[in-house]
């Protein structure tokens, strides 16, 4: 299959002229549609997009100045030729002046008109090129004012979306900081939940014991001290979702109790038995390798499989260095509201340490970097001085790499970075992100197995 031709919108009112214009330019290449006055014009124009319009001003059925603001108007993307009679320069210049591209003088030599339909869908290219370039750089994901531009997080935001309003249960694993909690909040958020309770429970900070009592409840007498019944967490959060981060830490014995829970949404309060029964979304978090806690018998298998359901698995932020740019401002808008600053700029330098900064603590660190360095700041920027030591002393890789590595090794994770991040601007398609790079397609899979993207793409299902 060759590249499609491109369509021109021939416009004129003298029968003769219009085919033996549409003739010429189908012989040039162009797919051509015919229309004989204003009506049939925009009835065609509504039909399909076309690459060029090669129009007439003199039509019978109307002003064709007024044709010419619907198209630039209309369809920003289309370029439009006029035609004017011999000795109507006046009008010619000011259809220019209200956006055609080009004018051409009745009668029109063929040569000419060769020339400067070359040169309008040459035009019409850039436009299409440029267009594309900046929704490439525009191009945002968000569910409510969590932000992302990576293409794996708008897979996750997708899987949010798409399971928010069941009662699947879901498991959020990721480094501490990466959006763990505020994806389960939106989940709830997106549930017809929404109106019930979000419980939280952190299942690592509590002694075993007190965390059972936290989250079933207890019967009076059911220990020293419990001189009344216990209403736990799981009826707290009845109708609506509860939510179990460090999951990774819970006891063996709390691991028992919960599969039961999960199971059949049921459990016995401390000391009693009576058995409570409750429709309760769950979602769970960790930042620990379960699978890894499984194989070495600190995790029950059976209650993973039960709470790997739906598996959303958040990123670093080190992985996602575009997102570092579109945080940070979006962290510098917050952070000016809350403390009633005058909004701020951030200066390139600034921007440039934070994109190579390694990021441990992720997001959550990145705001609070930025948060700091709101109140710090005395101009109206945030400079390289208002960051921290470690982000403003950070090793530059490149640098620390340039005695000791061969070029090829230190090119390497620049590289890797490069095509990670055109592959996320392209979707994860090889045959964009190859031309994108201008690269064939094999030089790009050679290169993503190489840096373990090809694995980590197949992974996450981007393939
Ligand atoms: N994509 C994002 N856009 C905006 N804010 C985010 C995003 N991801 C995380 N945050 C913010 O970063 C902080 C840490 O997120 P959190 O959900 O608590 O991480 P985790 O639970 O994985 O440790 C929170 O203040 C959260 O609102
Ligand atoms: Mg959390």
């Amino acid at each position: 299959m060759g590249v499609p031709k491109k369509k021109i919108l021939v416009v004129d009112s003298d029968e003769i002229i219009l085919s033996s214009l549409s003739g010429f330019l189908s012989s040039e290449g162009f797919k051509t549609v015919q229309a004989g006055n204003i009506a049939q014009a925009r009835q065609a124009l509504g039909n399909e997009d076309f690459a060029l319009v090669v129009m007439d001003l003199n039509l019978p059925d109307g002003d064709g100045f007024g044709l010419l603001d619907e198209i630039t108007g209309n369809y920003p993307h289309t370029v439009v030729i006029v035609i004017t009679n011999y000795g109507t320069i006046e009008s010619a210049v000011s259809a220019i002046k209200r956006g055609a591209y080009e004018y051409l003088t009745k009668p029109i030599a063929d040569d000419e008109l060769r020339v400067t339909v070359e040169r309008a869908a040459r035009q019409h290219e850039l436009i299409i090129e440029n267009e594309s370039l900046r929704s490439q750089l525009e191009h945002q994901y968000s569910l409510e004012n969590i932000l992302s531009q990576n293409y794996k997080m708008a897979k996750i935001f997708d899987l949010v979306e798409a399971v928010a309003d069941s009662r699947t249960t879901v498991l959020m694993t990721g480094p501490s900081g990466t959006g763990k909690t505020v994806l389960a909040r939106t989940i709830h958020q997106r549930s017809s939940r929404r109106d019930k309770r979000f419980v939280e429970v952190s299942c690592g900070a509590l002694p075993e014991t007190l965390l059972e009592s936290e989250l079933f409840g207890y019967a009076k007498g059911a220990f020293t001290g419990a001189d009344g019944d216990k209403q736990g967490k799981f009826v707290a959060a009845n109708g609506g979702t509860i939510f179990l981060d460090e999951i990774g830490n819970a006891s063996p014995a709390f691991q028992v109790k919960l599969l039961h829970v999960l199971q059949d949404r049921q459990f016995e309060p401390l000391g009693s038995n009576r058995t409570m029964t409750v429709d309760v979304r769950v979602i769970l978090a960790t930042n620990q390798d379960l699978k890894e806690k499984v194989r070495q018998g600190e995790f029950r298998e059976d209650l993973y499989y039960r709470i790997n359901v739906v598996n959303i698995e958040l990123p670093p932020l080190r992985e996602r260095v575009g997102d570092v740019e579109l945080l940070a401002k979006h962290f510098m808008r917050k952070s000016c509201s809350l403390h009633n600053r005058q909004k701020l700029g951030i200066t390139e330098d600034a921007i440039s340490l934070l994109e190579r900064y390694q990021w441990p603590g992720n997001v959550r660190e990145l705001e609070n970097v930025i948060e700091r360095a709101v109140v710090l700041s005395r101009g109206s920027y945030i400079d390289v001085d208002s960051l921290p030591d470690s982000i403003k002393y950070q090793q530059n890789v490149k640098e620390q790499g340039f005695k000791s590595m061969s070029l090829k090794k230190a090119l390497a994770e620049p590289e890797k970075q490069i095509i990670r991040q055109a592959l996320d601007s392209n979707g994860w398609n090889r045959q964009k992100t190859a031309k994108s790079l201008d690269i064939n397609r094999t030089t790009l899979f050679k290169k993503m197995k190489q840096y373990g993207l090809y694995e980590e793409a197949e992974k996450l299902g981007l393939l």
